[in-house]
């Protein structure tokens, strides 16, 4: 295992939820951190919460738009590990109801974002880096009916940090793959219902209770710092993959 500690950690997602969670536990190994969003609001409250943590820089980039990745990684210059957290999947309709409109955005901002990334970082990482990118639960327990394109582009990320673990080698690539985390994700995406939704799904769970983003941060640690572990993803979810 490989310390973080004086090591640079660059985190698209990291002014909220998830990623905010990966990026107080980078600081609280020492890490230099950059959170990276594209509300330059929502990264002033995220250094905010994360303050006398550290050494954390926000920047604003929407991982979308090719220019705006090139510039960040300029500005950044050199690092060791990149973490992708950001890309907030659609609201789960039967097939037959699909809101073709809504998958592209979903899949334009989280899988060709995470391509922009991939692309760009590429030629930033020092030689032994890694890069961790996100997927999910839903490919492994899709809610029914509606949880078939969800699966498909969170499924998708296992077989791109594969290809791309033999590609970069040295470097290494991962996958998270969280349960259900209590993150402002799901107040976008359900407001007020989500205390239903969590009380119905802890006891289900193995693990009792809801994820923090706290909870999932260990994964990515894990996956930054074991020299040893490439193009594999590991499941951080309490268990639901099981019920
Ligand atoms: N929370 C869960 O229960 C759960 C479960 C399974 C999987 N996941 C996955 O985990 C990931 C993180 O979820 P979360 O709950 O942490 O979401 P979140 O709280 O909504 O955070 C998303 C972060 O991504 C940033 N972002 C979104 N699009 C971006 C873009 N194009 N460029 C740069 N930054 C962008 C957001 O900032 P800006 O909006 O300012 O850009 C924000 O910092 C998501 O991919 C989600 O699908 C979450």
């Amino acid at each position: 295992m490989s310390s973080l500690a004086g090591k640079t950690v660059v985190i698209v997602g990291g002014s909220s939820g998830v990623g905010l969670g990966v990026a107080a536990a980078a600081l609280s190994k020492g890490a230099r951190t950059y959170i990276i969003g594209r509300s330059a609001e929502k990264l002033k409250v995220a250094e905010q919460s994360l303050g006398g943590q550290g050494s954390v820089i926000p920047l604003s980039a929407d991982m979308t738009r090719e220019d705006e990745v090139v510039r960040l990684f300029a500005q950044i210059g050199s690092f060791d590990h990149l973490v992708a957290t950001a890309g907030t999947p659609p609201t789960n309709y039967p097939i037959g109801e699909t809101d073709v409109a809504a998958v592209k955005a979903f899949v334009e901002n989280k899988l060709m974002g995470a391509v922009i990334l991939a692309k760009h970082a590429a030629g930033a990482l020092v030689p032994d880096g890694s890069m961790t990118f996100t997927s999910g639960i839903n490919k492994d327990r899709p809610p029914v009916p509606g949880g078939s394109v969800v699966a498909a582009i969170a499924g998708s990320f296992g077989y791109f940090a594969r290809a791309l673990a033999l590609e970069l080698a040295p470097a290494r690539v991962n996958v998270v793959s969280p349960g259900w985390v209590d993150t402002p994700m799901w107040d976008e995406l359900v407001g007020d219902a989500k205390a239903g939704f969590f009380a119905q799904m802890a006891p289900r769970l193995p693990a009792g209770r809801i994820a923090t983003p706290r909870d999932v941060a260990a994964a990515y640690l894990f996956l930054m710092e074991s020299d040893f572990t490439t193009g594999e993803t590991i499941r951080i979810d309490g268990g639901q993959n099981l019920i």
